[in-house]
């Protein structure tokens, strides 16, 4: 079997009109909502999941969970139940087809190298051109058997035994630490992640919910995870917190479009997924962060955002990994600020659903921004932008919501070739912006 085609595209524009006013409630987070699925299939007893985000990146997922042995059921509620397999997957009767989602193939090979099964991982053409070494490297050091001709998808997995490793992974990816504790779950002995800077840790958070031994230890720079093998997660109930990364769009939106003032509900403020946040303070923007309390095990929290000038930011690379999803959306924000904005050090960026440091470079520059890129840094200069630009989004949902968000405060509407895509991860989207008073043509 060959990935699904491409959906059909349809064109799209944002234009300025209404200031945003209301609230809305955060999608759910897509990173927990995927870690949901794959854990409460691994885990022995059935797992209810509240909340999960029913994007096309997750459902992906919930799929290659069923044809891997987990039973999944939703009532038409907002609960799935998934009845977990005990650590042994079967094999797939068909290829596992993950669409246009990364974290879901990557954290599903260690998944299934780890639970003993042969499976084929497929994609869009997307994430077929996207780096798999990453994840196959590591996981055939702990044994597994990989064949992957290029170093990306497909790629087959066939079952062996694991062993334990004690791997400092070189670059800093949630998504590469997953795929190895997920492996190390069933490993024979001992797996250890040296992380040197800080990745989201919502994999080891859950893996505590689902009963697992895991040992998270500070080490400077970074942090250092050990988990004994082999291992037998426990169903749990999990609740999905909101959607940072997708939240945001409406808050870049609201800085921007003068006399809006918004509030997000139900935002996850994970330190290691809320950059974004930071950074909009430092630039001036007025931000309300009144916590909530605790879903998953993470804290979450409401986000007034009210309009008003932002200065332009010289952003360390440091940060880069609390705020990985969110650079198209920032560099949006610093279009729109007082002087000239510096993103530093955003070479990940390249491997992304598409090359958005380029893309965002011409998102921009589309639009009538001036904007370089120097090495790994995006430099935009800022002020009053002029807009009217048709903006090819590559196949990326945030590259699609960020032309989207430009729109909606520059003189002339921006148009985007296709918003199918923004459905990868915020099905909502569109309708969530027009509650808030956006005003957003699609059929362009
Ligand atoms: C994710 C990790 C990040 C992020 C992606 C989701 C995750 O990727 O870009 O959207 O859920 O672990 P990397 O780990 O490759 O940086």
């Amino acid at each position: 079997m060959t990935s699904l085609p491409h959906p059909s595209r349809q064109a799209a524009f944002s234009q300025r009109r209404n200031s945003l006013r209301g609230h809305i409630f955060a999608p759910g987070d897509k990173s927990i909502s995927h870690r949901a699925l794959i854990l409460a299939s691994l885990a022995a007893g059935e797992s209810r999941i509240n909340g999960l985000l029913e994007s096309g990146d997750v459902l992906a997922t919930l799929e290659a969970i069923r044809k891997l042995g987990a039973t999944v059921r939703a009532d038409g509620t907002a609960e799935y139940r998934v009845t977990g397999t005990s650590g042994q997957f079967s094999h797939p009767a068909t290829d596992l087809d993950f669409g246009n989602s990364g974290t879901g193939a990557r954290l599903m090979m260690g998944a299934v190298a780890g639970a003993g099964a042969n499976a084929r991982f497929i994609g869009d053409a997307s994430l077929s051109s996207r780096p798999m070494a990453r994840i196959t490297d590591p996981l055939s050091r702990m044994g597994a058997r990989c064949e992957t001709g290029t170093g990306r998808l497909p790629v087959v997995l066939t079952a062996a035994s694991l062993i334990g490793i004690d791997e400092t992974p070189l670059i800093a990816s949630a998504q590469v630490k997953s795929a190895i504790l997920l492996a190390g779950l069933g490993a024979q002995g001992e797996t250890i992640v040296r992380e040197n800077r800080l990745t989201r840790d919502h994999t080891e958070t859950m893996l505590k919910l689902f009963g697992a031994e895991i040992r998270v230890i500070a080490s400077s720079p970074g942090r250092v995870v050990h988990l004994p093998g082999p291992q037998t997660l426990t169903a749990c109930d999990i609740v999905v917190p909101g959607d940072p990364s997708s939240a945001a769009f409406a808050s870049v939106a609201a800085l921007i479009i003068p006399d809006s003032d918004i509030t997000l509900r139900n935002v996850m403020t994970n330190p290691a997924r809320f950059g974004l946040y930071a950074v909009l303070k430092r630039m001036g923007a007025d931000l309300l962060v009144t916590p909530t309390g605790h879903a998953a095990g993470e804290a979450i929290a409401d986000i007034r955002v009210q309009s008003g000038a932002l200065e332009a930011i010289d952003l360390e690379p440091d940060i880069a990994a609390t705020m990985i999803d969110e650079y198209p959306v920032l560099a949006v924000a610093c279009a729109f600020a007082n002087g000239t904005s510096r993103l530093r050090g955003l070479a990940e960026l390249r491997a992304k659903e598409s090359d958005r440091l380029a893309a965002t470079c011409a998102l921009l520059s589309a639009n009538g921004v001036s904007v370089r890129i120097d090495e790994d840094d995006l430099i935009i200069e800022g002020g009053k932008v002029p807009g009217g630009g048709h903006v090819a989004t590559h196949e990326d949902h945030r590259i699609a919501m960020s032309a989207l968000v430009m729109g909606l405060a520059s003189n002339e509407a921006v148009t985007i070739d296709d918003i199918n895509m923004i459905a990868t991860s915020y099905p909502g989207f569109i309708a969530d912006m027009t509650a808030l008073g956006a005003v957003i043509e699609v059929g362009a």
